[in-house]
């Protein structure tokens, strides 16, 4: 029996493993809404009774996972800027030996400010949760990810490799994540890992961008923005929550290092 740090097992997931050989132990972040949420219910609905860790802030979402998958859910309800509650955020846990993957899928805009109005702690605080938050997590859990041959699953963006105005932390961060993929794919043989563009999703943080920071951005982006919404062009969260739930599953070792869309 393995566990991640010192302390007591949460919940004896053990025998539902041994009845369920296909069954994966997997984390997702950012499970409380939008794709995240997605893949968490697609993984939840899976025949092969995967069991979850699901990370979020909104404690009423996790509140509602635990409640209705007892015996397959763990929550950890914390920010992700907060790096103590990241790297302590599996202590506990008991996975009788495995992790089978992350789903690292939590993200922010940032502020949506230009390079020229952004503060430094700004730009380090977007870095932190977006991209840093990962580092940790994953240097807490390789140990039973390469046990395990196990996989990692990045939600990325398009902004990694276009430079919208005002975008400039979010798209560097992204940039990173794929950066940190290939790294990934070159220092962990035993490691699948990849990100992947979601596309343009129907989630808050679309409304986000039309409600909170289309002014800070091009007409053009503007316009491209409140078009998707208007003309029904956004995908459905499960649409990429759906995909991404399968490469953490069973993505194949072909695919490590690669950016999908
Ligand atoms: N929607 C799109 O069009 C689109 C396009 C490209 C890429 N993406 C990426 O897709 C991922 C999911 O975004 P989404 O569209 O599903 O947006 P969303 O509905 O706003 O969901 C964001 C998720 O990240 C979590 N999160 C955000 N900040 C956090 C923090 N500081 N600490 C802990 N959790 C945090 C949120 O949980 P809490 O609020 O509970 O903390 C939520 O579960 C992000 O990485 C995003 O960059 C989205």
């Amino acid at each position: 029996m393995q566990t991640l740090g010192n302390t007591h097992p949460l919940t004896a997931l053990a025998p539902l493993q041994a009845q369920y050989p296909s069954s994966r132990t997997i984390l997702v972040s950012g499970a409380t809404a939008g794709i995240g949420l997605a893949v968490a219910n697609r993984l939840l609905s899976s025949p092969d009774q995967h069991l979850l860790i699901l990370a979020g802030r909104k404690v009423s979402v996790l509140d509602n996972f635990q409640s209705t998958h007892p015996d397959r859910v763990i929550t950890r309800a914390g920010d992700m800027a907060d790096l103590e509650f990241v790297k302590g955020m599996l202590q506990g846990v008991q996975f009788d030996g495995r992790l089978d993957a992350l789903v690292l899928n939590h993200g922010t805009l940032g502020r949506c400010l230009r390079l020229g109005q952004m503060e430094a702690d700004e730009w380090e605080r977007t870095f932190r949760i977006n991209v840093t938050s990962c580092v940790v997590l994953i240097k807490e859990t390789l140990p039973l990810l390469r046990k395990a041959k196990g996989r990692i699953v990045f939600t990325s963006s398009g902004a990694a490799l276009n430079a919208y105005p005002s975008w400039g932390v979010y798209g560097a961060t992204k940039a990173a994540i794929n950066h940190l993929t290939m790294t990934l794919n070159n220092e962990e043989p035993d490691v699948t890992t990849l990100s992947i563009r979601p596309g343009v999703v129907d989630t808050a943080m679309q409304m986000e961008i039309r409600e909170k920071y289309l002014h800070n951005m091009d007409e053009k982006d503007q316009q491209k923005f409140l078009s998707a919404k208007r003309d029904g062009k956004l995908l459905p969260p499960e649409k990429p929550g759906n995909v991404i739930a399968e490469l953490a599953v069973r993505a194949k070792k072909e695919l490590s290092g690669s950016f999908l869309r």
